[in-house]
């Protein structure tokens, strides 16, 4: 049995078979009582094994209703049989092994809690005698009890419209997200939650993994879900080479009595976990200049963006794409990390300080893993890209990709990386990726059928990451793939935050961060303020309602602050001076999502030391106030103490908790007042 703070996980072994079973999973005390996975044991066409709430079998001893691990010698029948072979146990660990000794396999279950969370780490771990094939290896299988239709949540989207909540009800039959896109992809996280139908208790789970991936799910007649997850090879398979270990990423495991909404806040502090001793690096206000000045970088322009920026109160200015040479749009200049000198006529060293000198810190934008056909580095090292002989090579974006698993590649990589932030005063990193690759071998490797790239690339993208880390441990990094599109537990404990979607326009965002906050943290949420109109949803929300949106997470502004009047920015200010003053509740509070973007009122609630912020946005409808009888909109706040007051710092009206919670903080919405941002003291 594990054990969390509120949670406890029990295993056992099967009186089927060799195999381990799930007893109970859910609240500290659910194990006290027959298993609600316990069965008939009937089984007409089908095996035990079958039917069996396994923690993982293989082809072989589950042969028809999904196996997690498929595995052969070269030109060999499929499938495993093994055979128990031993616990071990630690503290708030476990190691459940399986032998299959005419194949020389071993197999070992691992179980792992992560302190002062809800979460069960848990994956597996192959080791061979002779050589052997394995088709799938999937990293855990989870099982469910469920009385009807489980109710599946899960986010999707594409680029520029990550992370929609999106629900479905499975009866029978499978559901499958994944990507084959080298990264985790904009059209699914690597997340799931799992309901009971309308019962509030909420099971997820997270792959940490950032190239390739599946989840399945499958409802299986007797009452229980049972979803598998893991990476998926590029060639289909990976050779498990005699006496290698090959240990599958971590499957993320958690659970909450609280629905989506507790669901979520197990996340957040798995992944304030995750952030280890940088959680508590401050999140400083960022200027992004992207959106204003896009490819057309030069030193004025941005001195000229960086004076406004710091004005208003920005504490770092980022140079985005097109600072480096030949990059004049999206056709040149990948792989050539140098400044231009022709944007930067006074030298880049001195540009930096310029911006420094304005009080800021210094940022740059990268994607290292691009090459573009017409830079340098492609006509030095035409071999480092994906390609296959005899195969025309596709461009995305008009871009290739490295092949981040060749050592050359990584170091090239690091060193250019080492050079930037060595001979400039670079604070922070944005490390983007903008193409998925296409054409995937490396010829003169040998047989591509012993490649693993997918897992290679993943390697050396760690490996660079946790390099920046050790060897610049001051420089925050944000993750960034074209948007949302690499957002996992892996990237997430090597970046301080992510860029959950380039689509910055207010309500559009509202859905992508409504979304995201189901499965991360606000504290890795970067958010800007920007001019963009809505591209899904072009109902126009006032400077207030972006900043309040923003302010959800980790704040930055994007916006071309040279056209704005002086009137904008004296509003910007006192946005970016409110923030500053509520981040700390922000980003280290209890986050609780109140209300959906559906509702005409939705809203954030965070909780910390006494403090609470509630960032109120309304979507667009209104109560027909002051033209008709009308009433406010309330956002009922939860988790208060319902004895307790409330004082509102602003308008210093004070609130008993029970109202709070019973009726909500009230909201006068009109055409131009539609967000708020509200700071109650417990007295
Ligand atoms: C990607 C990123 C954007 C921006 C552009 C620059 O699309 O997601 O934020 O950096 O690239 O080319």
């Amino acid at each position: 049995m594990l054990r969390t703070e509120n949670t406890s996980y029990t295993v056992r072994l099967s009186p089927d078979g060799p195999w381990a079973e799930l007893d109970a999973w859910g609240p500290l005390g659910v194990e006290e009582g027959p298993s609600a996975l316990d069965w008939s044991r009937r089984t007409h066409f089908i095996t035990p094994a079958d039917a069996a709430p396994a923690e993982y079998l293989p082809y072989g001893l589950r042969p028809f209703t999904g196996a997690d691990f498929v595995a052969a010698r070269p030109g060999e029948e499929r499938g495993v049989w093994w055979e128990f072979d031993g616990a071990e146990e630690g503290e708030g660990a476990l190691r459940l092994a399986f032998t299959d000794d005419v194949l020389g396999l071993r197999t070992v279950l691992c179980y792992e809690t992560v302190p002062g969370t809800d979460v069960i780490l848990r994956w597996t771990e192959h080791t061979g005698r002779e050589e052997l094939r394995l088709e799938r290896f999937d990293s855990a299988a989870v099982n469910i009890p469920v009385t009807g239709a489980a109710r599946l949540t899960y986010l999707t989207g594409q680029w520029s419209q990550e992370f929609q909540r999106t629900q479905l009800d499975l009866p029978r039959g499978t559901f499958g997200i994944g990507s084959l896109q080298g990264v985790p992809g904009h059209a699914y996280a690597p997340w799931l939650a799992v309901q009971d139908g309308d019962a509030e208790a909420a099971y997820g789970i997270a792959l940490e993994w950032p190239g390739n991936w599946h989840i399945t799910a499958e409802a299986e007649p007797g009452r229980s879900l049972r979803v598998r997850a893991g990476r998926v090879p590029h060639e289909g398979a990976v050779v498990l080479v005699p006496g290698d270990t090959l240990t599958t990423p971590r499957l993320a495991c958690a659970f909450s009595p609280d629905g989506l909404d507790g669901l979520s806040r197990v996340w957040h502090r798995y992944e304030r976990h995750l952030a280890g001793d940088r959680l508590r690096r401050p999140r400083k206000v960022l200027y992004n200049s992207w959106e204003a000045t896009g490819f057309d970088v030069d030193a004025a322009g941005q001195l000229e963006l960086a004076k406004s920026a710091a004005d208003i109160g920005a504490e770092l200015f980022v140079v985005d794409d097109g600072w480096f040479t030949g990059r004049a749009d999206d056709t040149a200049g990948l792989g050539d990390w140098y400044p231009d000198p022709t944007a930067f006529p006074q030298g880049f060293g001195q540009f930096v300080e310029d911006i420094r000198g304005l009080g800021l810190d210094f940022g740059l934008w990268v994607e290292p893993e691009a090459v573009s056909p017409a830079s340098r580095l492609y006509a030095e090292h035409p071999d480092w890209v994906y390609r296959i002989d005899g195969r025309p090579t596709r461009l995305v974006r008009n871009q290739l990709l490295l092949d981040l698993g060749r050592t050359d590649v990584q170091d090239f990589v690091i060193g250019t990386l080492d050079r930037l932030l060595t001979a400039y005063a670079v604070s922070y990193l944005k490390w983007d990726m903008n193409r998925p690759p296409t054409e995937r071998g490396r010829p003169g490797a040998g047989p591509a059928d012993r490649l693993d790239l997918d897992a290679e690339h993943v390697a050396g993208y760690l490996r660079v990451l946790d390099h920046l880390r050790t060897a610049h441990p001051d420089v925050t990094v944000e993750g960034c793939a074209g948007g949302g599109g690499r957002i996992d537990h892996a990237t997430l404990a090597r970046t301080d935050v992510v860029w959950p979607s380039d689509n910055t326009a207010p309500l559009d965002r509202l859905s992508v961060q409504f979304g995201f906050l189901h499965a991360h943290a606000p504290h890795v949420m970067s958010s800007w303020v920007t001019d963009a109109p809505g591209i899904f949803d072009p109902r126009p929300r006032s400077l207030a309602f972006r900043f309040v949106n923003a302010i959800c997470g980790v704040l930055g502004v994007g916006a071309d602050l040279r056209a704005w009047t002086p009137e904008k920015r004296a509003e910007a200010t006192t946005w970016i001076a409110r923030y500053k003053e509520v981040r700390d509740v922000v980003h280290h509070g209890e986050a609780r999502l109140l209300g959906t973007p559906e509702d005409s009122t939705c809203g954030v609630q965070y909780d910390a030391g006494g403090r609470t912020v509630v960032a109120a946005l309304s979507t667009g409808r209104l109560d027909g106030a002051p033209l008709l009888p009308g009433r406010p909109d309330r956002l009922r706040l939860r988790g208060l103490d319902p004895a307790a007051r409330y004082r509102d710092t602003a308008t210093g009206t004070s609130y008993g908790g029970a109202h709070l919670l019973h009726h909500g903080l009230p909201f006068v919405w009109s055409a131009d007042h539609d967000a708020d941002l509200v700071v109650l003291i417990r007295a």
